[in-house]
């Protein structure tokens, strides 16, 4: 049975299952592939995306469960205000190695900043300490993030 949901503000029909990933019908029924498939388990956060501007594990969320929420993904996050702020730092403090786990935190950072706009280092760490990156990029990320917020005014 087509269920609707909403991505980056349109509206898509998808005829999937109910217990479908979110994730699956981003990539393979959307064709939106920013958002990557790590683990499948909840264990990585690569599959980050937003629901209703929380920072969930798409991989794990079956579709059903998302109902009318708005789910943003990373192919808009650069369009609501904290998601710039963390993009553009992203690129000033050159963050990306290998950029697999990137669109994950990304996602995570830009939830931790639009509720947060000036987190500690042990909001950093609360907030991405789900984020696994292979290539070690840890350190700059949070220099990203402090960055970030260092341009971040009331409301991230
Ligand atoms: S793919 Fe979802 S947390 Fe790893
Ligand atoms: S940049 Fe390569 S896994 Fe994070």
């Amino acid at each position: 049975m087509p269920v609707t949901i909403k991505v980056n503000g349109n509206a898509h029909s998808v005829d999937v299952d109910g217990d479908t990933p979110l994730l699956w019908v981003l990539r393979d029924v959307l064709g939106m592939t920013g958002t990557k498939f790590g683990c499948g388990m909840a264990l990585c956060g690569a599959c980050t995306v937003h629901v209703d501007g929380i920072a969930v594990r798409s991989c794990i969320t079956p579709i059903d469960s998302v109902g009318s929420s708005a789910v943003t993904t990373i192919e808009a996050i650069g369009e609501t205000p904290a998601g710039a702020k963390i993009q553009k730092a992203w690129l000033d403090r050159e963050v990306v190695q290998c950029g697999y786990c990137q669109s994950g935190q990304i996602m995570s950072a830009s939830a931790l900043l639009a509720t947060n706009p000036h987190p500690n280092d042990s909001d950093i760490d609360d907030a991405m300490s789900g984020n696994i990156c292979r290539c070690g990029t840890y350190v700059r990320i949070r220099e990203a993030i402090k960055l970030a917020a260092q341009s971040t005014g009331q409301g991230g």
